[in-house]
């Protein structure tokens, strides 16, 4: 892990433009930023997926078409602190079907908080936490035939470029049969005034969860960043449809990073670019299962169309 953490930041800081991966957003402190950030007003992409598990939760079970009397695995790429999934859960549970939870998370942690509350909550519920990397797991549940339903939710594909949601989509795939499902939640495009303080707050925690990306540079890699010498800058356009975030130098410095025996110049004003969070259309989703195997068999939207859980059937 840390080598190629080394690797991906003397890579992405020494070519221009520079970038950093966002996936290194998230280690326990960019984890309860992370959680502020979806308990913010502003933040309405958990708030809309939410409504949809809330109030679409019958439909959701209807466009799945499981058989009552045959079991099937219910598995949550991701499964953090499970909210959404509850609601359908629970409706699983009244309406009698046959299934296991299986959430699959890089956090052990994250995994324990949700197996001690879901056995409390739901104690008829047989759930089995999967610790590690998706693919992985997805790779040692391949070989039982059960049918499977996996949720892959809060639009994390969208911090994929489109052709690498194609790939990570074609993979999940790859481990499923003929009917499985899978149930993919994205934000959807919409205007400026309604996304950029999603990612631009007033109360400075996205700042702080974009920043946070040198003070791990700094923790891990024995970075010398100064974080007030960085601005945290994001960016949204409706036409294109993509949130990008960066970090951009106040001033003309040069970094050392003990680390990797190296030194990196930032021009007053240069930018790092740390995240890309894709928004959606018919279009865009078509386009990118165009390249998979999965077709679409419903789409679910909140009352306000913000979000989308799109249900797909791998052909
Ligand atoms: C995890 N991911 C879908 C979030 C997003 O909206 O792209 C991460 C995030 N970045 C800034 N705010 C939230």
């Amino acid at each position: 892990m840390i080598e190629q953490f080394k690797k991906d930041v003397v890579n992405g800081l020494g070519q221009t433009p520079k970038s950093i991966p966002s996936k290194y957003f998230y280690d326990a402190l960019g984890d309860a930023l992370f959680i502020k950030i979806m308990n913010m007003p502003e933040y309405y992409p958990t708030k809309a997926e939410l409504e949809i598990f809330r109030e679409k939760n019958d439909e959701m079970i209807q466009a799945l078409s499981m058989e009552k009397d045959v079991f099937f695995e219910l598995i949550e790429l991701g499964a953090g602190n499970g909210t959404k999934t509850k609601h359908l859960l629970n409706n699983l549970l009244q309406k009698g079907y046959d299934f296991s939870y299986l959430p699959i998370d890089i956090s052990s942690t994250a995994l324990d908080d949700l197996e001690y509350k879901l056995e409390h909550e739901f104690p008829g519920l047989d759930v089995r936490k999967m610790h590690g990397d998706y693919f992985n797991v997805l790779e040692t549940l391949k070989t039982n035939n059960h049918p499977k339903v996996i949720l892959f939710l809060g639009s994390n594909i969208g911090n994929l470029t489109d052709e690498n949601s194609a790939k990570f989509i074609y993979q999940i795939g790859a481990n499923l049969k003929p009917n499985d499902k899978l149930i993919l939640g994205v934000d959807l495009i919409k205007s400026e005034d309604l996304v950029r303080p999603a990612y631009d707050d007033p109360h400075g925690i996205t700042k702080d969860f974009n920043l946070n990306l040198l003070t791990r540079i700094n923790k891990e890699l024995g970075g010398r960043f100064d974080v007030s010498k960085f601005d945290h800058v994001p960016e949204y356009y409706m036409n294109e449809g993509i949130a990008r975030s960066y970090l951009v130098s106040s001033t003309d410095q040069e970094i050392r990073i003990e680390g990797l025996d190296r030194s990196f110049s930032f021009e007053k004003g240069e930018r790092i670019q740390t995240e890309i969070s894709r928004k959606y259309n018919d279009e865009i989703m078509k386009n990118i299962l165009r390249e998979t195997d999965f077709r679409i068999v419903s789409k679910l939207t909140d009352q306000k169309g913000y979000f989308a859980d799109f249900i797909l059937n791998r052909s």
